[in-house]
């Protein structure tokens, strides 16, 4: 009982957090903290559709509905939603936690924007993939499996995610399987998401952790490698529910920010402990 008050009141906070962060922003403003990472408006598809135009090809109320909760729409049915999340390739649009008064500042920012479509894709703010050595590559490899540490101290990203090669012994499956991410995403979208984190429990891992550039880099050039060594291996896990993830995460941060990350072992706290709070959601709901 006292550990749902305690996580309760974490996610409150967290709630509160991201609101006041959010608080008299401009709609240029909300768009690119909150928008940018996957989306251009007039520059080409990212992770997401370019959405140069958008008001005019959706209804308004439709916009409203699919801004605040992408996968809601989806799993509802719709015919329109459906159709573009298969064509993105299931990329989850993560909800970004916006009032509609601020959902309607993003639409009109956007429509001011214009409505000239460019097909180019945009090129992130990371040097260019093909730069990439061997090197790179390692110590991606590195950087990904925990063996070497974020200069930041973030979590690695096996803690969420898992990759057959490094992760033999069970990696984090709170989040997606990434051995495909640099195909499904593309370069600038991969890159982009590593930096800015705009899914809610992975930003919670690095907000005050941030990963460099150089080591946004050798990620994805380690994510590029493996994409190309597996084209044919299947992926391990299936998407799991978005808010299942949400949850667990916010079960394992609260032991991450509890101090046990002290401890960090190579193998990382967190997989006995996450095994541990699923059976206990598991028990208690
Ligand atoms: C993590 C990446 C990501 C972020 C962040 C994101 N989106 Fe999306 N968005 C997508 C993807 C991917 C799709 C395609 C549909 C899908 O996969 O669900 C999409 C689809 C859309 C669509 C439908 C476009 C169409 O042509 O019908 C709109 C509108 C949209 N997003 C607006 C936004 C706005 C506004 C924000 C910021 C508040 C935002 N998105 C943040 C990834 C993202
Ligand atoms: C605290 C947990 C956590 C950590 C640590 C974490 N992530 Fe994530 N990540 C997530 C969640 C949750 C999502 C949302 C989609 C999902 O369920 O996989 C996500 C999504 C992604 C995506 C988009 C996947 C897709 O196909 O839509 C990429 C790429 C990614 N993370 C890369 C990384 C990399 C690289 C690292 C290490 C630098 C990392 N993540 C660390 C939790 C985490």
């Amino acid at each position: 009982m006292k550990f749902i008050t305690v996580s309760f009141t974490i996610l409150l906070q967290f709630v509160l957090l991201v609101s006041s962060s959010l608080q008299a922003q401009s709609g240029e403003e909300i768009f690119k903290l909150k928008c940018s990472p996957c989306h251009t408006i007039g520059k080409g598809k990212l992770v997401g559709p370019d959405l140069s135009g958008v008001t005019k090809r959706r209804e308004e109320a439709w916009l409203m509905k699919f801004i605040k909760s992408s996968q809601t729409v989806v799993n509802s049915g719709d015919e329109n939603a459906k159709k573009i999340f298969e064509e993105f390739n299931k990329v989850v649009m993560p909800d970004p936690g916006l009032s509609d008064p601020e959902i309607k500042k993003v639409l009109t920012y956007i429509e001011s924007q214009g409505g000239s479509v460019v097909s180019e894709t945009i090129v992130s703010k990371i040097r260019p993939l093909s730069e990439a050595t061997p090197d790179n590559y390692e110590k991606g490899k590195k950087l990904f499996s925990g063996e070497l540490r974020l200069v930041n101290d973030g979590a690695p990203c096996v803690s969420c995610h898992n990759i057959p090669e490094v992760t033999a012994l069970g990696g984090g499956n709170l989040a997606l399987d990434l051995t495909h991410s640099f195909s499904k995403l593309s370069e600038g979208g991969l890159t982009n998401i590593i930096q800015t984190q705009p899914f809610p429990v992975m930003n919670m891992a690095f907000v005050n952790n941030p990963i460099t550039d150089e080591e946004v880099f050798d990620i994805a050039a380690y994510l590029k490698g493996v994409d190309a060594a597996n084209q044919n291996v299947q992926q391990t896990n299936q998407p799991i529910n978005f808010l299942y993830s949400g949850i667990g995460g916010l079960f394992l941060l609260l032991f991450v920010f509890g101090g046990l990350w002290h401890n960090r072992r190579k193998r990382s706290v967190n997989f006995e402990i996450y095994k541990r709070q699923e059976d206990y959601i598991r028990k208690n709901s």
